[in-house]
């Protein structure tokens, strides 16, 4: 199984994947690919790419991609999507975890109004970016992630 990781982060994702999987993890921020590096340098089959994702350019496709953490952060959620999507097999699985489907109490309105500059911007809604990208991807399975309900995890397939 080959994997690309977009956004990695500190590479906080990396252990939960098989050891025969062979990972790219990319992120535009320097700062982040040390960070991974410095964790999971050791570990086989990966390579660390410091990238922003919609200028990657890879002709090999992979059989998963995942979004955790990105769709939300990000300044422009449809073009990191579709560079993403593009990098998928046919029948490949686009992983997903974020804010979305937030009817925003009050105070988590105000909190937003914050965050989205620095952080999460909580108003994102998946299912509704993935229809308005017209993206070959179903979606097979939808969990809600924690117990304050503002982040679900998504699988799609790419068809
Ligand atoms: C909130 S962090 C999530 C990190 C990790 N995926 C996790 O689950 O903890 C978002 C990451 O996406 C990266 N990022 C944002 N826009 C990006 C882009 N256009 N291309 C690549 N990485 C990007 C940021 O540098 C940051 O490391």
């Amino acid at each position: 199984m080959r994997v690309l990781l977009v956004g990695g982060g500190d590479g906080v994702d990396i252990p939960y994947f098989p050891k025969n999987a062979q990972i790219v993890y990319l992120d535009a921020a320097k700062g982040m690919v040390n960070k991974a590096k410095r964790k999971f340098g050791k570990r086989p089959k990966i390579t660390f790419i410091h990238e922003d994702i919609n200028q990657y350019k890879e002709e090999t496709k992979f059989d998963a991609v995942c979004l955790h953490f990105c769709l939300s952060v990000t300044s422009n959620p449809e073009s990191m999507l579709k560079n993403a999507a593009d990098l998928i097999k046919e029948s490949g699985v686009l992983s997903i975890i974020d804010a979305s489907d937030n009817k925003l109490k009050k105070t988590n309105r105000w909190v937003n109004t914050f965050t989205k500059w620095s952080m999460f911007d909580l108003n994102t809604n998946i299912e509704r970016l993935i229809d308005r990208t017209e993206l070959n991807l179903q979606l097979v399975e939808k969990n809600v992630l924690s117990e304050v309900k503002l982040f679900n995890s998504f699988i799609y397939k790419r068809i």
